[in-house]
């Protein structure tokens, strides 16, 4: 195959011209391409969408028109009269003229036909903990009255922004939608993120209210999570953002599990306050089609998250019509995402993608191998689970530890998802034919916190599914690859480039919260050629990805060109790694990388030098590295390895050579290093790493 061959070649011409640095997609590893498989005829009978003139419909000559087609999905208060504004590239005004409400097109509208069917339903992690069902009725009930407690106890409205810093339970999708009632823009942390992560996002989106809970389960254990609220507002006080008011719901109301005290006059429990709320009813507010929904906060290529600010109208349409093409969704499906509300994945199509078309949405407290390897199919079995959504990472995970529990159970799942990394094709094969029976289609989905939903992928029954390929652009979107000089890199050739769109859609980020600079710059400037021009042609988006595409038309997406490494589907900046390091006291100089790793996908190692006078600390600070990575960002940054080394291989001009020090652990190709100031370093590198193993 021509794409397999020269990999190092094509990764040199085309990805990322800086060689002192090194990417996920540089180490990719290419697999062969692999035949097609057809999905089966009983999925293809029910799918939502079997008609091939959807292509026809959704062709460049249609664009933007054909995005009605979404919209329409949804109920508006006030039509648009405008389907795509670009007066102002980039900043795309999609629907504008509209006005609707989120809340109330994932709740209220469904209340006539679907009042007493599940909208959610909470698998806690204990297993003798028993379900929480919350009808859409319920919800309703909840939302309104939680979105009366925002309005009258915490004094927020319209365009405030709130934080929450919560795990998966359901008060988190009922919060969001009880903020997104009122227009208020919620801002999610990961509930893994540590309070300092909590902290510098609630400063960031300028938050003064913070919605955490006492405690949740992982892993068998019951966690503190209050504590991290006293660090996050301490945090985002130092960074001059004062919180007047943490709300704090209980895993278990009335009874509180956390070890930290209630601040008075700023920490409330919810389950006491909403007493004063019970029963009432706050009126969904027709708001603007572009006016923000939330914000979720994602790593780059410096120190500092972005938060990428996404529209009601655009984005609410793009998950609609996702959710019911790619995902297939009926009201009628029992759906299952394991992802965590937390990042993009969740919030896309846990909460608002599913409940718009009025589906029952599973949510899941823990971790899918607790107390066993059977659990997430017990769960599946149990709730007749038939459509199913997770990440490589979880499938090699539960490949790992329990390659055939899924025989042992009676589920019928006819579709699932893979998002977040590159699968392989046996992990992909292990999940067709163990976890999906042979009988689930499966989608590999493309895609990124900054797009509001998918952009590549196969469409259920129309498309065969190829095992290590996301597939062609969905309906809509016209990817492209360019070489690193703005060349186009011919369709279809099998050659690696950067993959970026050519056109905005609906679901676009509309800028980065308080950064429209950093936006223009991280994502439309690389392939601008006229920054003056209205024509949306010459403003293709640059997605930071590397990927290739075979002559079907697939997408292969070899991962990260820039400084992020997705870490089991979790992206973290290398540049906050490194400042973390460099916070510990006898570091002196720090550069993190990305690592295979089997489970993960990728994880990343630091390299750390020490300053003068701590010889002989190795241990003790690699420890220090260890423990101040998980309190500045969270558990899930845990380095792999820590190399403490005696010097960092730098070019002349004294930039470290990360593309050398990741080509180490990985036992790839270093390369050449005579153009380094200190090439004798690399031996001392290789033999201290061969030793750690
Ligand atoms: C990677 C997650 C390969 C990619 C929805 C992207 C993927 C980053 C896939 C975004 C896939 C996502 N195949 N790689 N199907 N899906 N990625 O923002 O590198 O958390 O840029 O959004 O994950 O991660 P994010």
């Amino acid at each position: 195959m021509d794409d397999m061959r020269n990999k190092n070649e094509n990764n040199k011409n085309t990805i990322n011209s800086d060689d002192t640095a090194a990417s996920e997609s540089q180490i990719a590893v290419h697999w062969k391409e692999e035949a097609f498989i057809s999905p089966s005829v009983k999925f293809i009978a029910q799918a939502n969408m079997a008609d091939p003139n959807i292509r026809e419909r959704f062709k460049v000559e249609n664009f933007p028109e054909c995005f009605r087609e979404y919209a329409d999905m949804l109920t508006w208060d006030k039509y648009w009269h405008t389907t795509l504004d670009t007066n102002n590239p980039p900043f795309w005004r999609w629907f504008t003229g509209g006005k609707l409400n989120a809340s109330y097109n994932c709740v209220d509208r469904h209340l006539a036909k679907y009042k007493n069917k599940a909208a959610l339903i909470f698998v806690p992690e204990p297993e003798e903990e028993s379900h929480i069902v919350i009808t859409y009725q319920e919800l309703y009930a909840r939302v309104n009255e939680f979105s009366a407690l925002l309005q009258d106890f915490a004094e927020l409205k319209t365009g405030d922004r709130i934080t929450f810093h919560l795990p998966m339970v359901p008060e988190l999708p009922v919060s969001m939608l009880a903020s997104a009632r009122l227009g208020i823009i919620h801002s999610e942390v990961y509930g893994g993120f540590s309070g300092q992560a909590c902290g510098d996002r609630i400063a960031d989106s300028g938050s003064r209210v913070l919605v955490t809970i006492d405690g949740y389960y992982r892993s068998g254990n019951l966690i503190d999570h209050k504590v991290n609220a006293d660090i996050a507002v301490e945090r985002a006080k130092n960074l001059g953002q004062p919180v007047d008011k943490v709300l704090v719901w209980r895993r278990h109301p009335g009874k509180y599990v956390s070890k930290s005290s209630m601040v008075k006059g700023r920490d409330f429990f919810i389950d006491e306050v909403i007493k004063d709320f019970l029963g009432k009813r706050i009126e969904p507010l027709p708001l603007p089609a572009e006016a923000p929904l939330f914000i979720m906060y994602t790593s780059g290529t410096t120190g500092k998250p972005k938060g990428a600010q996404h529209s009601i109208g655009g984005y609410l349409s793009y998950v609609a019509g996702t959710s019911k093409y790619v995902q297939d969704i009926h009201p009628e499906d029992v759906y299952w995402c394991m992802a965590d509300i937390g990042w993009i994945t969740g919030h896309s199509y846990i909460v608002y993608g599913p409940l718009v078309l009025a589906a029952t949405s599973v949510m899941y407290e823990g971790i899918p191998t607790y107390p066993d390897a059977g659990r997430a199919w017990r769960i599946a079995e149990r709730l007749n689970v038939n459509i199913f959504h997770t990440a490589p990472t979880s499938i090699r995970m539960l490949r790992k530890t329990g390659p055939d529990e899924p025989k042992k159970y009676s589920y019928y799942f006819k579709h699932m998802t893979t998002v977040g990394e590159p699968i392989e094709p046996d992990v992909w094969k292990w999940y067709y034919e163990i976890v999906g029976k042979k009988e689930a289609v499966i989608v590999d989905t493309w895609w990124q916190t900054e797009n509001g939903g998918f952009l590549c992928s196969t469409i259920p029954a129309l498309d065969l599914m190829k095992p290590g390929s996301a597939g062609p652009g969905l309906p809509g979107i016209y990817p492209v690859i360019y070489d690193e000089n703005g060349g186009e890199v011919k369709a279809g050739s099998g050659k690696a480039g950067n993959i970026c769109i050519r056109n905005p859609w609906p679901g676009i980020m509309q800028t980065i919260w308080g950064d429209p600079e950093r936006f223009v710059n991280t994502y439309y400037s690389k392939y601008n050629k006229n920054k003056a021009s209205k024509d949306w042609r010459d403003w293709p988006y640059f997605a930071g990805d590397g990927a290739m595409e075979a002559s079907d038309g697939y997408y292969r997406i070899l991962g990260r060109i820039d400084d992020v490494i997705n870490v089991a589907g979790h992206r973290l900046g290398t540049k906050e790694l490194e400042s973390a390091c460099l916070t510990v006291l006898e570091v002196a100089e720090a550069a993190a990388v990305p690592v295979m790793d089997e489970t993960k996908g990728r994880a990343p190692a630091v390299y750390i030098t020490l300053k003068p006078g701590f010889e002989g600390k190795e241990q003790e600070v690699t420890q220090k590295v260890i423990s101040t990575i998980e309190k500045e960002i969270g558990k899930i940054a845990r380095p792999k390895y820590v190399y403490v080394v005696p010097d960092m291989p730098k070019t002349r001009s004294g930039k470290i050579m990360r593309r050398v020090l990741s080509a180490i652990p990985n036992k790839l190709d270093i390369g050449d290093i005579t153009t380094l100031a200190n090439p004798e370093v690399v031996e001392k590198i290789k033999l201290l790493v061969q030793e750690e193993g």
